[in-house]
């Protein structure tokens, strides 16, 4: 008893543990078309019903020819005919089916992870490589789709197919069962080195489909970059190492492959024709007929591949379970809350008329990954038609209060708050910073932001229903009308990826005009007007604060030739916020 529950402890603590809770996670989709597999299952069954069935026709067909039996050549000649077509039916189903399935379950893993995937902790998420989070997303999970029959119905199917051969040669001849059994021990030996191979082999070929993704991702995205360094040789020459790494894992592999492939097709070249000899011994002493001797041919290579399927259903599990692992990391990473969803939206709609302000007091944050705070005990506060700048100097951490602000990361002390109107004293609700109250914000990041389609398409991706005249205002707003204006197609233009085909003050103007169109309370640019000049940015942020809408208003700007048009400014000093006096900002003007 205690040695079983030595191995009982065992399998709950090592690989197997994590491999049942693997198991257990691909159930959880797989369970969706239990229905579908028992269907597959059941026509497996049958398919091997009907096999073996043509297995006897096919003796009483020998006998018949042989003399052995007297009977009618013609029926059994048909009977064999319709039944080779109903198997072939059978395996067509079946196939159709298992593709069926397949599809399915993997259209639902990647809608499911993808969706796991936005609501995933931003700052968790970033430890990630897009290149890793995107062969994770796409190949683990069609490895899992692929082989997800390989969990129960194959494995049921292979069994029984071996089990109904193996009682069918039994029954018929009883000697003949010890070849059954030949291959096992050899099969049984491969089994477990080959387990421990294909777990490692998988993670190896996991982690370099990542690595090229990665590369090939960032090399297309930077061609301009590539070009300009002079660096296309570098480029290519790292694609040829990556190139050589992996071709290199994959003839391992293939080596492996064709050594297991050896050993297996030896085994069942050894079992067969063991058996073919013991048959002609069988037939030649007169113990069974001609007929029953193809019979057990046949049966007894139904029984070789039964046996070589079993055993290949192994690796196929250990590379599901291995994709299930890695698919895991990242749907387990913490998750955002959304839970004040309804609140967050009742707020912005019973206070977007009003406007809404923003009050942030005594925060203090360190990047996970960071060693020291970027921010401690700082405070600021905006307000409806104000435009409240933040300047200091690069990497001091004006990207991260907007962060900050928009709860992509969250502060251990501190509080972050929303409340209506200009006056707290006089507000009549109060809304906590959380994931939910980002559909009061529009936010325009750093770096280009559009998406590949035309103006509209863009305008109309954060505002559905946007009439031409309101995309046309929203354009006026940012300054961006007098070229949009210029162009053939208007406001029907085509913009190419990551803003191709404007320049990056007309991008970021248009970035600009896409989060005025969707008319949230606040407005947070963060170097939006960067790119523009002084004149153009002074005008478009003087149309954001003329506008009638209520908006409020947060930039951040490394020129301080806008300051004056600001309500206030605040600047990160000493990992707080300081307001800056009309003589702090005269002083910054001069010393720019
Ligand atoms: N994802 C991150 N993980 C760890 N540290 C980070 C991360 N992002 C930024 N930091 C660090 O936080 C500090 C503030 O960065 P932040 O991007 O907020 O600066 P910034 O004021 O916006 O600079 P810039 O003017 O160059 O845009 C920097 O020291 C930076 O190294
Ligand atoms: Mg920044």
């Amino acid at each position: 008893m205690s040695k079983i529950g030595f191995y009982i402890d065992r399998i709950k603590a090592g690989r197997l543990k994590s491999m049942r809770l693997q198991a257990k996670w691909i159930y959880g989709y797989a369970k969706h078309y239990f229905w579908h597999m028992l269907f597959y299952t059941v026509l497996g069954l049958s398919g091997i019903g009907v096999s073996l069935f043509l297995g006897l026709i096919s003796r009483d067909l020998v006998d018949i020819i042989t003399g052995h039996k007297t009977g009618e050549v013609v029926k059994y000649f048909v009977m064999m005919i319709v039944f080779n077509i109903v198997s072939m039916f059978f395996t067509q189903v079946t196939s159709y089916v298992s593709s069926w399935i397949s599809m399915k379950v993997d259209a639902e893993i990647k809608s499911d992870i993808f969706s796991k995937i936005l609501v995933t902790d931003w700052e968790s998420l970033t430890s990630y490589h897009t290149g890793d989070l995107l062969t994770r997303w796409s190949s683990d999970a069609s490895n899992i789709s692929n082989g997800v029959l390989n969990f129960l119905p194959n494995i049921i199917i292979y069994v029984c197919r071996f089990v109904s051969a193996f009682a069918m040669i039994i029954y018929f001849d009883p000697s003949f069962a010890i070849f059954a059994f030949l291959g096992l021990p050899v099969s049984f030996i491969l089994s477990r080195t080959l387990m421990r191979r294909m777990v490692k082999n998988n993670e190896r070929s996991a982690a370099m489909s990542a690595k090229m993704t990665g590369f090939n991702q960032e090399a297309f995205s930077n061609i301009q970059t590539i070009k300009a360094f002079d660096l296309i040789k570098l480029y290519v020459q790292n694609l040829k190492n990556i190139q050589k790494e992996y071709i290199s894992m994959r003839l391992e592999f293939q080596r492996m492959s064709i050594w297991t492939s050896i050993l297996f097709t030896t085994v069942g070249m050894l079992v067969s024709y063991s058996s073919y000899g013991w048959g002609i011994y069988r037939v030649w002493s007169g113990a069974i007929s001609y007929g029953t001797m193809t019979m057990f041919l046949g049966l007894s290579g139904s029984l070789t591949g039964a046996l070589n399927n079993l055993t290949s259903v192994i690796p196929s599990i250990i590379s599901l379970t291995t994709s299930a692992g890695r698919l895991m990391d990242i749907v387990e990473m913490p998750r955002e809350d959304y839970s004040n969803d309804d609140a967050a939206k009742a707020f912005m709609e019973k206070y977007k008329d009003e406007g809404i302000s923003l009050n942030i007091s005594d925060i203090t944050y360190k990047y996970k990954t960071g060693n020291e705070n970027v921010f401690e005990n700082a405070s600021m506060c905006a307000h409806p038609h104000e435009i409240v700048a933040l300047v200091g100097p690069s990497g001091e951490g004006k990207t991260t209060m907007l962060r900050i602000i928009l709860s992509l990361i969250f502060t251990k002390e501190g509080k972050a708050t929303l409340y209506n109107g200009e006056d707290e004293s006089k507000a009549k609700e109060f809304l906590s910073l959380d994931p939910s109250a980002r559909k009061i914000f529009s936010y325009v990041p750093q770096g280009n932001t559009l998406f590949s389609g035309t103006i509209a398409y863009n305008m109309r991706s954060v505002k559905p229903d946007a009439t031409d005249e309101e995309i046309i205002d929203a354009l006026k707003m940012a300054c961006a009308w007098e070229f949009v204006e210029k162009l053939p197609d208007g406001i029907n233009s085509e913009i190419k990826e990551r803003g191709g085909g404007f320049s990056e003050g007309q991008a970021q103007r248009l970035s600009i005009a896409r989060a005025i169109i969707r008319k949230s309370p606040i407005l947070l640019l963060d170097e939006a007007t960067s790119a523009l000049d002084v004149k153009t940015e002074r005008k478009l942020l003087k149309n954001i604060m003329k506008d009638e809408y209520p908006r409020t208003c947060i930039v951040t700007t490394h020129r301080p030739t806008v300051l004056t048009i600001c309500n206030r400014v605040y600047e990160i000093k000493d990992k707080k916020l300081a307001v800056l006096d009309d003589i702090e900002i005269d002083k910054l003007i001069r010393d720019f």
